[in-house]
């Protein structure tokens, strides 16, 4: 058994466990970082798109935000449209506030490269990672590293960043934990094409088939998205079938609209759920990221949500282990499950408004508030406030 010690051991190396470990470096606050996936495979996967906000301003005080803009993309607002109809709303006018187009993917390279020019210690390719003794002052987590050999890391507080399927929000005791779970009868076919987007700002669409969402990620690259069945095979939807789809549901003709086709290098479905663990600490375990809560994607909130939990976490941490002050570190779940419930329910209603269900009474509902989002300045308003972001600490 190889021993290790640092003072925040870190369990994943997706955005929240990245981004948590820089913001701790940046005050002088040692962690290591345990991670059951290659650097390589974690850069590649291919997730959220939209940048909100507060993840920017972030990303920006944390000197990572170079390449986001240079190669991203800020956008006004979205259009929500209905067949026949296309609205915009800004954000920009309406809120102040805008949104970046940067993937994922860039946002863990950039993360990814950063630890690594800070001589970040990160265990790639782990297995079998255990938590043990949360409650008490020296908590450690122990793993098999990529060699074979067992790892040991002991520290003063263990931070689960280790996502929906990750063990840590399994080690609060059940007598202590609760969850709240909403598993939707729909996923998305989600695909990335190497063609130029058919639009300046992302389009979401209801459409008695179901729901599509044009997205992008660069000048060349789109994501497009469509509501299919749950338990929908992906070799059951050729390309030509996915375009006719996409051209249908996104109104290709209305107003002269068109969507342009392209090759398909991506295709995967994506099931949907909401689910939030309480509390997001226990003694000396702390969650955040998709460990302690799971969105549906319509509202993009799940990236930037993580990256919320750890901007309120790094310096809760930092007073803790320097000052001894509990102050920040107490409040933490509270204080975070306030803006998880808000962008629970935010991409919960965007959800139910625009995914069909077969039920005709609610279709009408559906169509009803979407004209009162586009077309009453309360309506737009709210929804950009939400979609744009709150301020981290809301
Ligand atoms: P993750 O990114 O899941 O990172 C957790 C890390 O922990 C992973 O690298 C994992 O390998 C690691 N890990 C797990 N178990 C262990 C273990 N036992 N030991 C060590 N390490 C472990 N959000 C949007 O807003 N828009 C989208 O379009 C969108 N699409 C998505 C598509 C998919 C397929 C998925 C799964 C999520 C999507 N999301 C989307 C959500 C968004 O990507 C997540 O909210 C975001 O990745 C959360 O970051 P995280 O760091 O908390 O968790
Ligand atoms: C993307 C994903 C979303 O869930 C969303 O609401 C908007 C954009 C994307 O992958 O680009």
């Amino acid at each position: 058994m190889s021993g290790m010690r640092t003072e925040v051991a870190i369990v994943g190396a997706g955005p929240a466990g990245l981004l948590l470990s820089h913001l701790l470096a940046q005050d002088g606050v040692d962690s290591v970082v345990v991670e059951r996936q290659s650097r390589q495979h974690v850069e590649a996967r291919i997730r959220a798109g939209i940048l909100e906000h507060s993840t920017v301003q972030l990303l920006d005080a944390a000197g990572l935000g170079e390449r986001l803009h240079r190669d991203g993309f800020e956008h006004r607002g979205i259009y929500l449209q209905w067949p026949g109809e296309r609205h915009h709303i800004d954000f920009l006018d309406r809120v102040g506030r805008s949104v970046w187009v940067y993937g994922q993917t860039q946002v863990t390279k950039d993360l990814g490269r950063a630890r690594e020019a800070d001589g970040q210690r990160i265990l790639y390719e782990v297995s079998q990672t255990a938590v043990h003794d949360l409650e008490s002052d020296t908590p450690s987590v122990t793993c098999v590293d990529r060699d074979g050999a067992d790892v040991r890391i002991d520290a003063a507080v263990v931070v689960g960043c280790d996502g929906s399927f990750g063990p840590c929000r399994a080690a609060v005791p059940e007598a202590v934990r609760r969850t709240w779970e909403r598993v939707y009868p729909y996923s998305w076919l989600g695909i990335l094409a190497d063609v130029a987007p058919s639009t300046d700002d992302l389009i979401y669409a209801w459409h008695p088939d179901g729901f599509a969402l044009h997205s992008m990620r660069s000048a060349i690259v789109s994501r497009l998205y469509l509501q299919v069945p749950n338990g929908t095979d992906v070799e059951t939807w050729p390309d030509d079938r996915i375009w006719a789809a996409l051209a249908t549901r996104l109104g290709h003709g209305q107003d002269g609209w068109q969507l342009t086709p392209g090759p398909i290098t991506e295709k995967s479905v994506l099931p949907m759920r909401s689910y939030v663990q309480t509390p997001m600490r226990y003694g000396n375990l702390f969650l955040a990221g998709d460990a302690a809560h799971i969105v549906p994607p319509t509202g993009a909130k799940g990236l930037n949500l993580a990256v919320a939990d750890v901007g309120l976490l790094a310096p809760a941490l930092v007073a803790l282990l320097r000052k001894k002050d509990t102050a920040l570190a107490e409040a933490y779940s509270d204080t975070a499950l306030r803006r998880v419930w808000r962008c629970t329910h935010f991409s919960w209603w965007m959800t139910t408004m625009l995914h069909t269900n077969g039920d005709p009474f609610d279709e009408q509902l559906q169509l009803s508030q979407l004209r009162w989002v586009a077309g009453s300045d309360a309506g737009a308003q709210g929804l950009a406030e939400n979609y744009a972001g709150l301020p981290i600490g809301f």
